[in-house]
């Protein structure tokens, strides 16, 4: 039996017939196409919060010239965020078996002697650092967010934002050295001998090349089966196995569907809730208003079919609302013509979001409702008994559970 080399700085350790440009090259345009379809989703995603409006909806306020392409976040189609972030977890998902195979591909490439030939060659080392470690990092991170249990040190949205940017700003120096090279692999099927990815003294195959893509592409479905459900709903939602909220809905009856928050989680008592202790304060440019349930139930009531979309992917399909227009309420106090900004407040005394900023054009939408009812009864504690927001394209964080306050007015 002859010795291999042990180091792995030595071409020789690495004995696997798999590795060459051409199996390297695929995985990486494929990846080339997801990540930049994943990071274009997460600035979207990042920008549905209206961060710009107020520091409650900023996740990361420290971001500076990062925050450059933020747009007001439209109110349609009403489908939108469910539609962008559901891509967005379920293709960073999708693409972990991608990944690791491309990062297992060019292992070698990370140990060769010596580590930098040439000052353009550290450079291109340092990018693939980033690279990796930024790519890592990425879908580690999301992963984690999206399978609630975040433990990494820091909140989780600086961290993903800046790590996106650092990541793709590697990725994009890597692939505008690399695409070509890999696109002319792909398509003529180049020579590969003498390649560094080639093992000089390959061990015996265990499965082609092309099976080894499709032991990929197999993996990649896998995924992807048992986690679009939480974004499709309905009667996909019990294929997602994988994710937190595929399975069945909680309970049953106009009010079973997905929640985050409980009203037990966010600390609402039933006391605060009822008929007598709870008033919405209303409050705009000719005053404060004080309503019970009774009062609002008695203002035009609306209705309007929108989804629950929450940033970690999952999302409901869309329920029946009934409630009272924001931009009624916002007349109540003042505004008759185009409405303001309101800040929301909720009962829910600690976690984030328990306030949050909409903009007008949110407000205006017919469609934005508090909300009193969901698909023919009162809403349940859990969905935000007395009263929430629902408002069209709108992440879910932003529509707020047990309102207790409105104030309109620029923001
Ligand atoms: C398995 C892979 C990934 C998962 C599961 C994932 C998950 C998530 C989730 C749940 C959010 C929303 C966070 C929130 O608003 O609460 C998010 C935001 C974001 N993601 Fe990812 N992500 C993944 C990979 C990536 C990658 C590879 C990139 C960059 C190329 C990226 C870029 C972003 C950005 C820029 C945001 C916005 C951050 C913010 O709102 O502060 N993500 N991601």
């Amino acid at each position: 039996m002859r010795d291999h080399p042990r180091l792995p700085t030595s071409p020789g350790f690495w004995r696997s017939p798999l590795r060459g440009p051409w199996f390297t090259s695929v995985l990486g345009l494929v990846l080339l196409a997801g990540i930049t379809v994943l990071f274009l989703t997460g600035l979207v995603s990042y920008a549905a919060y209206n961060p710009d409006l107020s520091r409650v909806n900023d996740t990361t306020p420290d971001k500076g010239i990062l925050g450059f392409y933020l747009f007001a976040w439209p109110t349609g189609p009403v489908w939108l965020y469910r539609f962008t972030q559901g891509v967005h977890v379920t293709l960073g998902i999708t693409l972990i078996p991608v990944l690791l195979a491309k990062l297992w591909s060019v292992v070698p490439r990370l140990f060769t002697l010596p580590p930098a030939r040439s000052l353009a060659h550290a450079l291109e080392r340092i990018s693939l650092l980033l690279l990796v470690g930024g790519g890592l990092f990425e879908f580690t991170t999301g992963v984690l967010n999206v399978q609630l249990d975040y433990v990494f040190p820091g909140s989780f949205y600086p961290l993903h934002f800046y790590g996106a940017w650092v990541f793709f700003a590697a990725f994009v120096a890597h692939a505008v050295l690399k695409t070509p090279a890999a696109v002319r692999t792909v398509r003529r099927r180049l020579r590969e001998e003498g390649d560094d990815l080639v093992a000089p003294d390959p061990g015996p195959p265990t499965v082609s090349r092309r099976g080894a893509l499709w032991l990929v592409g197999g993996g990649s479905l896998l995924l992807f089966l048992t986690t679009v459900g939480q974004s499709l709903g309905g009667p996909f939602r019990r294929t997602a196995l994988l994710a937190p909220h595929g399975g069945k809905d909680p309970g049953g009856g106009p009010n079973g569907f997905q929640i985050n928050k409980t009203a037990a989680y966010a600390g609402i008592a039933a006391a605060e809730t009822g008929e007598e202790a709870w008033r919405l304060v209303v409050t705009g440019r000719t005053g404060t208003v004080r309503l019970s349930r009774a009062q609002l139930l008695r203002l035009p009531l609306y209705s309007s079919s929108l989804p629950i979309a929450c940033v970690e992917g999952w999302s409901t399909a869309d329920q029946w609302w009934r409630g009272v227009r924001l931009r009624d309420l916002a007349a109540l106090v003042g505004y008759d013509g185009d409405p303001p900004d309101v800040f929301v407040e909720s009962l829910q005394r600690h976690g984030a979001f328990r306030r949050a900023a909409l903009r007008s054009n949110q407000v205006a939408d017919p469609r934005s409702l508090l909300a009193l009812y969901v698909n023919g009864e009162p809403l349940s504690p859990d969905h935000g008994y007395p009263a929430r927001i629902i408002v069209p394209a709108a992440p879910g964080v932003l529509n707020t559970k047990w309102v207790a306050r409105l104030t309109f007015g620029d923001l």
